[in-house]
C-alpha cells in the first residue's frame, strides 16, 4: 500500500473551485471517485519504480493535484529536472520539455505520455532552416525560445524561456541577436530592450503559439470597462499591444506569484486555461474574470496514459536524443544558466 493514497474527497477539495466551462474542467465528487484508483495505481508505481512526475501549469488539475511531484513552468521544471535523483522522470506536458529534461539528465529514463506530439512554436522551425538562417545572419548571436526542439537548441547559442528572455539578452555580450521561434515574443523582446535603454539589433523568426495569438485588445477593454479594478496578467507569447496593455507579463510561474503577492481580487489572465485552473483552486479569495483558452497540445495528456506510459513505456513515450545533438543542445541550455541573472545597471 501506497504511503501517500488520495481520497476522493481529498482530491474533490482540491478541484471542486474550478470552473472553466465545458466538460473537461468542472469537477464532481463522482468525477473524483472515478479517477482515484488511477491516480492510486500512478502513485504506487511512481514508489516501485523510482519516477517522478513533473507537470506543466497547463495540464489538466487532475494530474496536477493528483500525481504531480513537480510543477511549474518552463524554467522551474527544467531546474527541477536537473536536480531530481528519481531514475525516472514522466515529463506531463510537450515533448519538446520533456527532450530538455533528456538533453539535462542522459542516463535517466525520460517518457512524454502526451498523446499528441508537437507544439506550434516547436513545429515552426527546424534545425536545417536555423543553419540557412546563420548564413544570412552572420555574427548574430542565435537566441531560441525553450519551446524548440533539441536539433534547433543544438544549432543555437542559448536558450531562453519565458521566465529569462529579457534578462539573458540584455546580459548577452553581443549587440546582434536573432530571436526564433516566436515573432511576438521577438517583437516583445525589442519593445523591452528599447524600455531598458539597451541598444541591440534585434532580429526575429515568423512563428507563432496558436493559444496566445488569439488574444486582442478588445479583450482587455472589455474587461477594463466591466471591471475597472482587474488586474490584466499576460504571457509575452501574447502579441505586443496585449502585452503593452497588460499590468504583468511573464512566465506562467512569475504570473502566479504576481497574483499571490498582489492585493487585487480579480484577474484577467491571457494565458492558458490550466493556470486559471490554479488560481481558482489554489487562490480562494481571488476571481477570474473574462475566459481563457485551451492548448489541445498540453491538454492530450491524461491519467491513463500516465499510468500506461509507465507500466509498460512504447516507443513513442521515450524520449531518445542522438548523442551528437544533445551534447550541441546541452551547451545552449549550459549557456541559459551561465546568463540567467539580473542585469547590473547605474
Ligand atoms: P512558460 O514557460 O511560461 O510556462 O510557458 C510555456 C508555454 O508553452 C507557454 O505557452
Ligand atoms: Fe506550444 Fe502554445 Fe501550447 Fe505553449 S500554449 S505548448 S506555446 S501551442
Amino acid at each position: 500500500m501506497i504511503k501517500t493514497a488520495i481520497t476522493a474527497e481529498q482530491l474533490f477539495d482540491k478541484l471542486k473551485n474550478i470552473k472553466l466551462g465545458g466538460q473537461t474542467c468542472v469537477y464532481s465528487l463522482k468525477k473524483c471517485e472515478e479517477y482515484v484508483p488511477i491516480i492510486n495505481a500512478i502513485n504506487e508505481l511512481k514508489e516501485q519504480k523510482n519516477a517522478v512526475i513533473l507537470a506543466h501549469s497547463y495540464i489538466s488539475p487532475e494530474i496536477i493535484y493528483g500525481v504531480s511531484d513537480f510543477v511549474g513552468d518552463s524554467y522551474k521544471l527544467s531546474k527541477d529536472a536537473l536536480t531530481t535523483s528519481a531514475s525516472t522522470i514522466v515529463f506531463v506536458a510537450v515533448r519538446f520539455m520533456g527532450e530538455t529534461a533528456k538533453i539535462l539528465n542522459p542516463d535517466k529514463e525520460v517518457l512524454v505520455p502526451a498523446a499528441l506530439d508537437g507544439c506550434t512554436l516547436a513545429d515552426a522551425i527546424n534545425g536545417a532552416q536555423v543553419r540557412e538562417l546563420k548564413k544570412k545572419y552572420p555574427g548574430y548571436t542565435f537566441i531560441c525560445y525553450v519551446n524548440t526542439t533539441a536539433e534547433v537548441k543544438a544549432e543555437c547559442d542559448v536558450c531562453v524561456t519565458s521566465a529569462n528572455v529579457y534578462d539573458i539578452t540584455e546580459n548577452y555580450p553581443n549587440d546582434k541577436i536573432y530571436f526564433l521561434p516566436d515573432r511576438f515574443m521577438g517583437e516583445n523582446l525589442k519593445n523591452e530592450m528599447k524600455r531598458r535603454g539597451v541598444n541591440k539589433d534585434i532580429q526575429y523568426f515568423s512563428g507563432s503559439c496558436y493559444v496566445h495569438e488569439e488574444y486582442n485588445i478588445e479583450d482587455i477593454l472589455k474587461v477594463r470597462l466591466e471591471y475597472p479594478d482587474a488586474k490584466i496578467v499576460s504571457h509575452p507569447e501574447c502579441n505586443s499591444v496585449v502585452v503593452e496593455h497588460s499590468d504583468f507579463v511573464g512566465s506562467t510561474e512569475q504570473m502566479l506569484a504576481f497574483m499571490r503577492t498582489t492585493k487585487t481580487k480579480e484577474f484577467l489572465m491571457l494565458t492558458e486555461c490550466g493556470l486559471s485552473a490554479r488560481l481558482q483552486s489554489e487562490f480562494t479569495d481571488k476571481k477570474l474574470v473574462g475566459s481563457c483558452t485551451m492548448c489541445k497540445y498540453m491538454k492530450s495528456n491524461s491519467l491513463q496514459d500516465i499510468l500506461r506510459s509507465l507500466k509498460n513505456p512504447t516507443s513513442h513515450d521515450r524520449v531518445v536524443i542522438d548523442e551528437d545533438v544533445r551534447l550541441r543542445a546541452l551547451k545552449s541550455l549550459e549557456a541559459m544558466f551561465h546568463y540567467n541573472y539580473p542585469p547590473k545597471r547605474g
